[in-house]
Parts: structure tokens; sequence; C-alpha cells
């Protein structure tokens, strides 16, 4: 009797242990917190690693675990948007029967300042079943598993959520890069794995930083193909855009942003910002949307004057100073160097987030300075639809990239027509 009992409770510890793996907050977890002296480090050094449960990635389900052999995250030296040294996880997800000389970036959209937001957490959250947002994005890696490639997972804000500070996500992609090809003795990938980056939206803000910045920042990475979808070229344009709807939590979260990074902007928020709405505006600019609690937004969203940004300053011009108009321009999309790479670049006409011609715009001068772009514009699909859509076919663009496929050269157009 006894000895049945203490079967069952070692069982049930063994099970506790395999099963109910607790996750810690990011902003409590010292797994993010470099050791001192890291600034000493070069960009892209590794200096953290642990082996999560191979179930971990609740969000990846169904197909996870059985599509994942082993998860790494690797915490490394980058540099955030003013060049100042900072460390950030990347997380790195090794398939089944995986390739180890390919891997993919897969930035997600986290859009928020929160480093509570950070995917490195948030994945590892069961999902929210009406979270289609991050439904999609687990569909894609699952997607990318499948293939046996290996998927990097980059926290590209940094653990200090500069969400929209595009040299910061630039620079943590590239060393993300740079630290998952150093880390064979770990994880057994190839130190010459080749390597191709994919973003949607926010996830695309990123990617399309580390494009741009690659040649200047990490010239020795070669990438061989990049897929960017939906991307916030200007997000003062965004900003004008979501106006009004829930999506304008995101406003929130680039200015607190902003704040964090540039001294100037937190100095100007501090003259124009209502003190007696501070604790709202940050409580607003630290909700997550990757695995959020859509619930949550659309309880705020139903008082629509909690979403304006307009009622919590002083000037409902806010936009046009010019401090924030320096940084808005500094953030812009395709101020850097052309991306050298082949691009696969997506984005739906009527999209009510991005603003199209910006995109069209982008399009335009990186193919008129050399790029190699194919460029899908879509008639019918919106923001979080052609998200959705486009998968399959950004998995054909990595794939016939892999595998060194023949290319056209220079720009190429075509019109789809993803009904909703
Ligand atoms: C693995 O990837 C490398 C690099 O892309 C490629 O050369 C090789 O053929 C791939 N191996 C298999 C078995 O597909
Ligand atoms: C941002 O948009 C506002 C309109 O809401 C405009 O007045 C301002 O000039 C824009 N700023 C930049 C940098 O484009």
């Amino acid at each position: 009797m006894y000895r049945s009992v203490l079967v069952i409770f070692f069982f049930y510890l063994t099970w506790v242990g395999v099963f109910a793996h607790s996750v810690q907050l990011p902003s409590t977890d010292p797994f993010y917190v470099p050791e001192a002296g890291f600034e000493n480090e070069p960009p892209g050094k590794i200096l953290r690693s642990r082996i999560l449960p191979k179930n971990s990635l609740a969000s990846l389900s169904p197909s996870n675990p059985k599509n994942i052999r082993t998860i790494y995250q690797l915490l490394y030296r980058t540099n955030d948007g003013l060049n100042l040294p900072v460390a950030s996880v990347t997380t790195l997800i090794i398939p089944e029967g995986a390739n180890l000389s390919r891997v993919v970036s897969f930035a997600t959209a986290e859009d928020s300042t929160s480093p509570d937001c950070a995917p490195s957490y948030t994945f590892q959250l069961e999902m929210n079943p009406k979270n289609v947002w991050a439904q999609s994005e687990a569909l894609h890696m699952n997607a990318i598993l499948d293939q046996g490639w290996c998927i990097m997972m980059t926290d590209y804000e940094s653990p200090k959520g500069f969400f929209g500070v595009g040299a910061m996500e630039g620079h943590a992609i590239l060393d993300g890069i740079r630290a998952v090809l150093s880390s064979e003795k770990l994880t057994r990938l190839r130190p010459n794995a080749d390597v191709q980056m994919w973003g949607y939206s926010g996830g695309a803000l990123a990617t399309s930083w580390a494009a741009q910045l690659q040649a200047s920042y990490a010239p020795e990475l070669i990438i061989l193909g990049t897929a960017i979808g939906g991307i916030p070229v200007d997000q003062n344009a965004t900003f004008n855009l979501i106006q009004g709807s829930v999506w304008n939590v995101m406003t929130f979260s680039v200015f607190h942003s902003y704040e964090k990074q540039y001294p100037d902007v937190a100095s100007y928020m501090n003259t124009i910002l209502r003190p007696e709405l501070r604790a709202k505006y940050e409580h607003i600019s630290n909700f997550c949307l990757s695995t959020a609690d859509l619930a949550t937004i659309d309880t705020v969203s139903a008082h629509s004057q909690a979403l304006d940004m307009r009622t919590y300053v002083t000037r409902p011009d806010y936009l046009n100073d010019p401090i924030v108009k320096r940084h808005l321009e500094t953030n812009r999309v395709g101020q850097m160097d052309t991306p050298i790479m082949p691009i696969y670049m997506f984005v739906a006409e009527k999209d009510e987030t991005v603003s199209y011609k910006d995109v069209l715009n982008l399009y335009t001068k990186w193919c008129s300075s050399g790029a190699n772009i194919q460029f899908a514009k879509d008639r019918s699909a919106t923001h979080t639809s052609l998200l959705r859509a486009a998968g399959p076919s950004v998995i054909r663009f990595l794939e016939r990239v892999f595998d060194k496929a023949d290319r056209d050269a220079g720009c190429h157009s075509i019109t789809t027509d993803f009904t909703v």
C-alpha cells in the first residue's frame, strides 16, 4: 500500500517536473540580466544559455512538441538604438530531423513596450483562443519546422522594450544571428548555416531594419533572403491610420518606448503628458498584442477615449513637435543602405494599419538602387488576413532561396487577390 502510494507520488513528481514548467516573467527572470562587464564583449557574443523543456512552447501546439527536438535560449550582447550596449535573448528551435545548415529568423509582431511581452516568454504561454494574430504566427512557425528548418525567434526590442526603435530592432536580429551561428558547441547548428529572415507587420519593421543595416553593421553575415509583409514603413502614417481603433494601443507603446530610448522625448512627454493620466498611459503602453489577452484590450477600447493619445496630452498636435518629427524620421524604413539579398515583399492595398503608398515608395526606392525584390500587392486582403494568407507563398520563396534556385535579377511585381 505504502509502496504504491510512493510510486504514485514519485510518478506525480516526475510528471510535475516535466509538464508543469513554470514560466517566469522576463521582468523578474535573472536569465535576462547580463553580468557586469558584458559591455566589453563583442556584439553577438553569447553571454548565457539555457535549454527549455521541448514542450515548453505551448503556443506552437498542436504540432509541438512532436515537431521539436530542442529549444535553446541564448542571452547575447547587442546595441540599442543609440548604439549603447544592451543584452537580448533569442530562442533557437531545432525541429526533429533538422537540417542544421538552415535557419530562419522569424520576427513576431511583439508590438508592445513591455518586457513581459517578449516572444521568448509569450510563446511559452497557452495560446489565447481569441488571438488570431499569434495563432497565425504559430502556424507559420510550425510550417517552417515542418520543412526541417531551424527557427530563431529574437526578442528584437531587447528586455528594455524598445518598440519602434528601428536600429535597436535591426541590431538585435543581426546580433542574434551572430549568436546562433556561434552556438555550434551547444546547439550543433553549423557556423556557416544558410540564414533567411521573415517578419510581418511589427516583425517586418524589425526585419527590414536588419536587412538595411546588414551591410554596414554586420558585413560578415550572409543573409540569403528576406520576406517582409505589411511593413510599417512610416510609423507616423500608422499612428494616423489606427487613430480611433483598438490598434491604437501601439501608439501608446511606441511613445512610451521612445521615452525610454530617447532622453529628449522623455523630457518632451514630461512637459505635455497630463500627470494624472501617466499611470493609465503606461498601463495601456504595456499591453501585449502577441499572446495577449485581447479581451482586456476590448474592454479598454469600449471606452474609445481611453485609447486616444490626444486626450492624455496638453497639445493635441503632439506629433508635430520637432523632437518627435526627428525621431519618427530616423525610424522610417528606407533611410539606410538598400538591402542586397533577394527580398519577397507583400502588402495589402487596403491595409488599414500601414500605409500602402509608403510600402510602394519603399519598393520603388530600393528597386531604383539595385535591389532584387519580388513584390506582391494584394487587392482584397486586410492587414490581418494577409498575415495568414501569405504563409505558403513565403515558404515557397524561402525554399527556392535555400535551394539556390535560379532567380530573375531586379524587381518584379504581381497582383494577388486573397479573398477574405
Ligand atoms: C541542408 O541545407 C544545406 C544548406 O542550405 C544544403 O546544402 C543541404 O543540401 C541541405 N541538406 C538536406 C538533406 O536537405
Ligand atoms: C505626422 O502626422 C501628423 C498628422 O497627424 C502631421 O501633422 C505630422 O507632420 C506628421 N509628422 C511626420 C514626421 O511625418
